[in-house]
């Protein structure tokens, strides 16, 4: 792997369920692996509702019960954040579709990937349900683990 720190970027609407999920999910799997020198890893919303606030409580608690604690204040997607990230994952296709709305740079749309494409074991083109909507908070989070887990293997494959 190259010196250069991995800049990752998990995305979604509110920035207070599915994002910070997976944020605290990459984090800890990164941590596991003694890698935390080689990334940077932060989420956002395309949505500026929550901005400031901790994650859902529900998504909180969710985590906690696995381990991971999630300290994220929510903020929204900005324009550099095309520039400042390596892979900025999409949660769902209209996030994805959001993000695509906002670049400028062709070179920028590259980074953009729905995560879930991570999964080794989902098929391509899946969404994260929204537990904000579903209340299906477990399986977000270990969807999460799973593409995560896809995801760190994928980067550490990149030079
Ligand atoms: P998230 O879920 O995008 O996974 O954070 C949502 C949270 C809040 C809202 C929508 C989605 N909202 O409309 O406030």
């Amino acid at each position: 792997m190259a010196s250069a720190k991995k800049r990752v970027l998990f995305v979604c609407l509110g920035n207070i369920c599915r994002s910070p999920t997976a944020e605290g999910v990459f984090n800890k799997l990164v941590q596991d692996a003694n890698l935390m020198h080689a990334f940077e890893i932060d989420s956002c919303g395309t949505g500026s509702w929550h901005t400031g606030e901790l994650a859902h409580p529900e998504t909180r608690k969710t985590a906690l019960a696995r381990g991971v604690e999630l300290t994220h204040r929510a903020r929204q997607l900005k324009y550099t954040d095309f520039e400042e990230f390596d892979v900025l994952l999409a949660m769902d296709k209209k996030n994805m579709n959001d993000m695509l709305a906002l670049i400028t740079e062709p070179e920028h749309r590259e980074k953009v990937i729905l995560f879930r494409d991570f999964d080794a074991i989902g098929i391509k083109d899946q969404e994260m349900p929204d537990p904000y909507f579903t209340g299906e908070f477990d399986l977000v989070f270990e969807l999460c683990e799973r593409a995560g887990r896809g995801l760190l293997t994928h980067l550490l494959k990149r030079p």
